[in-house]
C-alpha cells in the first residue's frame, strides 16, 4: 500500500482533467506518431505510479487508434480497482469493456484499447522495467514523490531508450486562496516544509520537481517544455473539494506547528464562511512536462502555443 485513496484520487479526476495542458498532449501525440510512422500494431504506453488509470482516462480518447497500456504501480489494492473503474467509464462513454483479471478491453469505436496492469516498486526497480518495450511512457501526480537522485536516474533510463515523456500535474509549490485570509501564509509555509519529506524513495523533490527534472532532461541533451497545468477549485460544485483542501491544509500546518491550533481554528472557520457562501477559490499550481529525446527540432512549433506562461 502507498497510502494513497482511491476516492482521492477519483476527486481529484476532474480537476486534474481540467488543468492539463493541452498544447503537451497533442505535442506528444505527434512524438509518439513520429517515431511509430512505419507501425502498425498499437500503440504501446507506460504509466508510471499509474493508481486506478486517471492517465489512461485522459489520455486514450485524445492519443486515438488501438493502444496497449501498461500501468505501474506499488499499490496492489490501487490496481485491483483499474478494471472495474475503467470498463464503469467507458459504460458512461458508450464505449464496451471486457474486464479481467489486472486488465480491462475496451472498444471504443474501431479503437481498442487494452490495459494491464503490474506491480513494481519504480524507487529500487526503475531500471528492470525496459523503456524500449513502449512507444512512449506517461506519467501523472507522481513526480513530486521522487528524490532528486531517482529523477536523474530516469532522465537517464528515458534518454537511452530514446522514448518520449509526457509528465503531467507536478505539484510546483504554487497555492493560493482567494479571498485572501490572515494566516494564509502560516498554511503556506507549513505545506512547502511538508512536501519535501520522504515518500519511499530518499527525501522527495516535491515541488521543485518539474523544474529538476527539466534540468537533468537537458543536461543531456533532451528537448523539453514546461506548461502550467493549475488547479483551479472554486464556485457551489467545488465546496467538497475546498472543503477537503482546507482540512487538509490545517492538518499539514498543525503537523509542522503543534502551537498554532487557535491560529489554525480561526483560518479554517473563515475559510468555512467563504466556501458556504460561494466565494471562496483556491488555485494550486502544478505543471506538465514533454520530454522528446532524439527529436531536436520538434518541440518548436510549440515554444510560440505555450507562451508566455512556458518556462
Ligand atoms: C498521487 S497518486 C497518482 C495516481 C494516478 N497517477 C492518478 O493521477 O490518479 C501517486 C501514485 O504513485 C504510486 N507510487 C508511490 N510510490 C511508488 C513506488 N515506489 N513505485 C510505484 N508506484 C508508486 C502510488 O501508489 C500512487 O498510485
Amino acid at each position: 500500500m502507498s497510502g494513497f485513496d482511491a476516492d482521492w484520487l477519483a476527486q481529484r479526476e476532474r480537476f486534474d482533467l481540467a488543468a492539463r495542458s493541452r498544447p503537451l498532449a497533442n505535442a506528444f501525440a505527434e512524438a509518439l506518431m513520429r517515431r511509430r510512422a512505419a507501425h502498425t500494431s498499437p500503440l504501446r504506453l507506460a504509466d508510471l505510479g499509474g493508481g486506478t488509470a486517471a492517465n489512461f482516462r485522459a489520455l486514450a480518447p485524445r492519443l486515438g487508434g488501438d493502444q496497449h497500456w501498461v500501468l505501474l504501480d506499488f499499490d496492489q489494492q490501487l490496481l485491483d480497482q483499474v478494471p472495474v473503474r475503467i470498463a464503469g467509464w467507458a459504460c458512461a462513454q458508450g464505449w464496451d469493456a471486457v474486464e479481467s483479471a489486472g486488465g480491462c478491453q475496451v472498444q471504443a469505436g474501431p479503437a481498442r484499447w487494452r490495459i494491464e496492469t503490474q506491480q513494481i516498486d519504480l524507487a529500487a526497480s526503475l531500471e528492470a522495467l525496459d523503456a524500449r518495450r513502449f512507444d512512449g511512457i506517461v506519467t501523472t501526480a507522481f513526480l513530486d514523490l521522487v528524490s532528486n537522485h531517482w529523477l536523474a536516474r530516469f532522465a537517464r533510463w528515458l534518454v537511452d531508450a530514446n522514448r518520449p515523456l509526457l509528465a503531467t500535474l507536478t505539484v510546483d509549490g504554487r497555492r493560493s486562496w482567494h479571498p485572501e485570509a490572515i494566516d494564509d501564509e502560516l498554511i503556506d509555509r507549513a505545506f512547502r516544509t511538508h512536501q519535501g519529506g520522504d515518500k519511499g524513495f530518499g527525501q522527495s523533490v516535491g515541488p521543485g520537481a518539474g523544474a529538476a527534472l527539466a534540468d537533468c532532461l537537458r543536461a543531456l541533451a533532451c528537448p523539453v517544455a514546461l506548461a502550467d497545468s493549475d488547479w483551479q477549485i472554486g464556485g457551489d460544485a467545488d465546496s467538497a473539494m475546498l472543503d477537503r483542501m482546507a482540512d487538509e491544509a490545517v492538518a499539514v500546518a498543525l503537523e509542522v506547528d503543534r502551537l498554532a491550533g487557535d491560529r489554525l481554528a480561526r483560518w479554517r472557520q473563515t475559510r468555512t464562511a467563504q466556501i458556504a457562501s460561494g466565494q471562496a477559490r483556491l488555485i494550486i499550481g502544478h505543471v506538465d512536462l514533454l520530454a522528446t529525446p532524439g527529436q531536436p527540432s520538434s518541440l518548436d512549433s510549440l515554444r510560440e502555443t505555450l507562451a508566455p506562461s512556458a518556462r
